[in-house]
């Protein structure tokens, strides 16, 4: 057990973050400028409302509450949803802000969340990577604020641990499109949709590149990188997405319509197989998400493609467990 310092604790991915964790048996600190309603705090969770861009705040914070771990989610979470300026400059500051502070405060495992974006997919002048799946060997190519301070979070965490050498162990994930609990019995996503209507028009899921994740799973993630982080390479980058596409249709058949000149190159995306790999956090951390769409939609989804999306299922090799849209089998 121990006690972690999660900053963005109250928002749709901290939540899932803070209370999975609490319930993982970790003293949890979550530190958000918004707070959760009190009655939604999990036991075993303690929040503080602060905002962590207020000179002092992220020390004054770590000094009180002595924690052993730093997990941070805090930023502005939506590209464009602020002036390119603002989004810069906060999601920036607010990275070097905590993760120096944690530093100084000689926390030992310091994470900061990056994200997929950072990719550089959906650039309005044209954008296709040199193959896919999508892994942590793809070259980086951010072509707005949010995805450059993300990138630059990275680098961020890489450059403290180029610093301090093994002393303290830092890491960065890039989550892809996080669903929460509650999005999955209705609730809007990020994106003002929901998770219905997201795979009934693959044009909502396109620009993200139909990836996505429970945010559960992404709890699960950081628990058991929090666990794992002495016994890997310093200041890794790690993807953190579902088994399968956010899409009823295989993707070698959505992505010739959706990313222009990616024919050639998609065309090996059979099944339910997703654009991004996990296969680093699979390899290094023995970490797997447990959940699908076609697991956690109750009912399940039921589209045209049904009879499809069966099919591919039977065609993917990674995923024999999950039930296909649609199929009679008992919903978990
Ligand atoms: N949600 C996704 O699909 C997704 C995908 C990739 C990466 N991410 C990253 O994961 C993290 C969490 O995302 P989210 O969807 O939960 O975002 P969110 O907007 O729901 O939550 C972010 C939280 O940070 C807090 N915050 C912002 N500025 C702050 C400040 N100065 N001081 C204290 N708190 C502050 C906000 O109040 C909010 O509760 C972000 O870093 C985001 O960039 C999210």
């Amino acid at each position: 057990m121990s006690r972690i310092f999660v900053t963005g604790g109250s928002g749709r991915l901290g939540r899932s973050v803070v209370a999975s964790l609490a319930q993982a048996g970790h003293e949890v600190v979550s530190v958000d400028r918004d707070a959760i309603p009190a009655e939604q705090l999990p036991t075993g969770a303690v929040q503080h409302t602060a905002d962590l861009l207020a000179p002092g705040e992220a020390e004054r914070l770590l000094r009180e509450t002595n924690p052993d771990a730093v997990i941070h989610l805090a930023a502005i979470a939506v590209p464009f949803s602020a002036p390119e300026e603002v989004i810069f400059s906060t999601n920036t500051r607010l990275a070097y802000a905590v993760i120096s502070a944690a530093t100084d405060a000689g926390i030992p495992k310091i994470i900061t969340a990056s994200s997929p974006t950072a990719l550089g997919y959906g650039s309005p002048a044209g954008w296709l990577p040199p193959s896919f799946p999508l892994d942590e060997q793809t070259p980086p190519k951010p072509w707005n604020a949010y995805a450059l301070s993300k990138l630059i979070a990275e680098q961020t965490v890489q450059m403290f641990a180029a610093a301090q050498g093994d002393k303290i162990r830092y890491a960065a994930f890039r989550p892809c499109f996080v669903i929460s609990p509650e999005e999955w019995q209705g609730a809007p996503t990020q994106q003002g949709h929901t998770v219905r209507e997201r795979l009934a028009d693959p044009a909502l899921s396109a620009p993200a590149l139909f990836n996505y994740v429970d945010a559960r799973d992404v709890a699960d993630f950081l628990d058991v990188l929090l666990e794992k982080m002495d016994a890997i390479p310093n200041g890794q980058v790690f993807f953190v997405g579902a088994k399968d596409a956010l899409a009823t249709a295989p993707l070698a058949e959505l992505f010739p319509r959706f990313l222009p000149g990616s024919g050639l190159l998609t065309e090996h995306l059979s099944g339910t197989s997703p654009a991004f790999s996990i296969g680093k956090a699979r390899d290094l951390l023995g970490w797997e998400p447990k959940r699908s769409w076609r697991t956690e939609l109750t009912p399940p989804y039921e589209s045209a493609d049904s009879a499809a999306s069966e099919q591919a299922l039977l065609n993917d090799e990674n995923h024999a467990g999950l039930v296909p849209a649609g199929a009679t089998k008992e919903t978990p």
